[in-house]
């Protein structure tokens, strides 16, 4: 059934009564959008019915992508058409022309105009080509075009992580109109590898103002994975503020903010919800608020007392459980039997309280890694665990990871190829060198320089798993189509990764599948990494080998699993700890200045050793053995 977007009941609720801006959230952000779209479909036709203009405004970013994608399905299905549909984008890049493929017009062109029944005359961006000393005018005029067109009927949003909306960023004042923008470092660092570097990503854009956004007669805002959980907490619950634009939307009257569980996980009616309303206490719920009481008072679980239940929303919790004490007990040892240096199960043991089966003693394991080293950085530990253990392990490299590797990182090789080919000009090598001395532009790659690339990574991959003992008879590397691209915009998944991914699965027949379940970027290479294990399994899960199947998913290298979630924890001695950063270290071509580093500067062998370092805190934290690091897995049920 289609869960509908209740955007009427904007107002405070017994369980939300900290949220002062409607909200939904969804399991599935692919099939939120998809009613995101419908809701503007129905708006289309509606004034189509009337004789009317439709007036959208229309954002750009990762956010609204599945929503286009499912506007252009329905025109494509020809249920909807944009013949009365005038568009107003929220903003632009300044300076920058049209024709780059980082503009925003290029984008709206790419992933909707291109494919719809538009008027071009009816398409609205703002322009960043416009002389500097005619910009003023020209916002002014931007927004006096959506006035007398009788304002906007819609308004699609995305939420910078700075709290902006279109381009407002902090300091931005409720009465603002469109006009020219600083960009704020946070936003400018967001962008940056869409731009291949912070140093290409231009310093301004114009965006509408956030009058004009709150004039819209009704908002929908998008709010995908983790990375924006913080700040949709502050926007729903926080007080108003220019420093968060996004607050303003508090003040509107018809805006539901669309979200999916990552970006909804700050929130205190999912975070803490005990503290909200009367809870159905499952044992899930129960680890979860215990595990976060003795966080939050830094005592370990076993001295948590009733008056502690008590004073944090938490007395319905011990009426059924008796007492602290009781509770206590219980959490104590479910957390307890999630440790485990038998990450394949231990043989002959009882395995009644353990996270994995005893039997078959040796398993048949896949790890997927969905670029060529996060196999090593997430879980090597337990990877090499697995080996020594005698299981048999294969991995299964799902792309070839060609874009992270650098220009000059590739010349190298292919210079060391030439001069060992003696130089021959008619080579491949030659070709690449020829290239590369001659690129301009960031991406675009020729087919044997991305070749190149990936070889690169392919053989820092078998260091690596030779130094963990694996017989590169067990090495896959799958090379995903949807990967193939040759920039950071990948394509959807296709019939083509699906299959490549289930004849590897069947002719395995694995009793484990290690995935990589990182949700932080709904259109990050790992989420569609995993996106396309999860469609191949629910294909092939009648087949009766999947009876006997488990999937473990493992977090990337920028954070991990919450504490209450971990379903087991395999610890690591300080010797495993150096075995798993050696490990990592052959992947020379991500070391030092990578292409994709993310927010966070360091080197990813040191993120992986604080990560798992903080885990084993945690756990010690909470009264638990004190170990020196723990990799943490979370199983899949499908
Ligand atoms: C885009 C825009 C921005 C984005 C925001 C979120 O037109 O105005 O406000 O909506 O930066 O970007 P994504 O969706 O890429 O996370």
């Amino acid at each position: 059934m289609i869960q509908e977007i209740k955007y009427k009941q904007v107002g405070k609720f017994e369980d939300t009564k900290f949220e002062k801006i409607h909200n939904e959230i969804f399991n599935d952000s692919n099939y939120a959008s998809v009613l995101v779209a419908h809701e503007i479909a129905e708006l289309i036709k509606q004034r189509q019915q009337e004789g009317r203009p439709c007036v959208l405004g229309l954002a750009t970013g990762s956010s609204p992508i599945k929503v286009y994608e499912e506007l252009v399905n329905l025109h494509k299905k020809g249920e909807l058409s944009f013949y009365n549909v005038i568009t107003f984008n929220l903003d632009e890049y300044y300076p920058m022309e049209p024709k780059n493929r980082q503009s925003y017009y290029y984008f709206m062109h790419q992933h909707l105009f291109d494919h719809v029944d538009i008027n071009p005359e009816n398409i609205n961006i703002p322009s960043g080509e416009v002389p500097q000393e005619e910009l003023d005018q020209y916002c002014i005029d931007y927004d006096l075009k959506i006035k007398q067109l009788g304002g906007l009927d819609f308004q699609l949003l995305g939420i910078g992580r700075t709290g902006h909306i279109g381009f407002n960023e902090p300091g931005s004042h409720k009465n603002s109109g469109t006009r020219i923008i600083t960009l704020d470092h946070v936003t400018r660092r967001d962008a940056a590898s869409d731009f291949n570097g912070i140093e290409y990503v231009p310093k301004k854009a114009i965006t509408m103002g956030v009058s004009t956004i709150m004039k819209a007669k009704r908002i929908i805002m998008l709010a995908w994975g983790h990375k924006k959980a913080s700040i949709v907490k502050e926007t729903i619950e926080g007080q108003i503020t220019s420093n968060i634009p996004a607050t303003f939307l508090q003040n509107h009257d018809n805006t539901t903010m669309i979200m999916d569980n990552e970006a909804a996980s700050e929130l205190t009616r999912i975070k803490t919800p005990w503290i909200v309303s009367q809870c159905i206490w499952t044992d899930d719920l129960k680890v979860r608020a215990v595990t976060w009481l003795s966080e939050e008072l830094q005592k370990p679980i076993l001295k948590l007392t009733d008056k502690d239940y008590n004073e944090h929303g938490m007395a319905g919790l011990l009426t059924i459980e008796g007492s602290a004490y009781n509770l206590n007990i219980k959490i104590f040892n479910m957390v307890q039997h999630t440790i485990t240096g038998w990450p394949g199960g231990k043989p002959n043991a009882d395995d009644k309280n353990r996270p994995e089966r005893a039997n078959p003693a040796k398993k048949r394991v896949i790890i997927f890694s969905p670029h060529p080293d996060d196999d090593v950085i997430s879980m090597g530990g337990t990877f090499s665990r697995l080996i020594e253990q005698g299981h048999e392990v294969h991995v299964a490299y799902q792309t070839s990871g060609n874009i992270a590797v650098t220009d000059e990182e590739a010349l190298k090789f292919a210079e060391v190829a030439q001069l060992l080919d003696n130089g021959k000009e008619e080579t491949n090598f030659s070709k690449i060198i020829t290239f590369l001395q001659n690129k301009t532009t960031a991406y675009g790659d020729s087919i044997e320089t991305r070749k190149i690339k990936g070889l690169i990574r392919r053989m820092e991959s078998y260091g690596a798993t030779r130094y963990l003992g694996l017989n590169d008879a067990k090495v896959h590397f799958l090379d995903l189509p949807f990967y193939e691209t040759g920039e950071v915009k990948k394509n959807p998944v296709g019939e083509n990764d699906i299959q490549i991914i289930s004849d590897l699965i069947a002719s395995i027949q694995p009793h484990q599948i290690y995935a990589a379940g990182d949700l932080a970027d709904p259109h990050g290479t790992h989420k569609l990494c995993l996106d396309a294990i999860f469609e191949t399994i629910e294909r092939i899960k009648g087949q009766k080998f999947m009876e006997d199947c488990w999937v473990w998913l493992y977090r990337g290298a920028w954070h991990e699993w919450d504490i209450a979630d971990i379903e087991m924890a395999v610890p690591l001695s300080p010797d495993e700890m150096n075995k798993k950063i050696n490990a990592i270290l052959f992947h020379q071509s991500q070391k030092d200045r990578v292409m994709f580093q993310g927010e966070d500067a360091r080197e990813f062998w040191v993120r992986a050793q604080e990560r798992n370092r903080n885990t084993a805190l945690l756990y010690d934290n909470l009264g638990l053995a004190e170990y020196e690091a723990i990799e943490a897995f979370k199983r899949y049920h499908f």
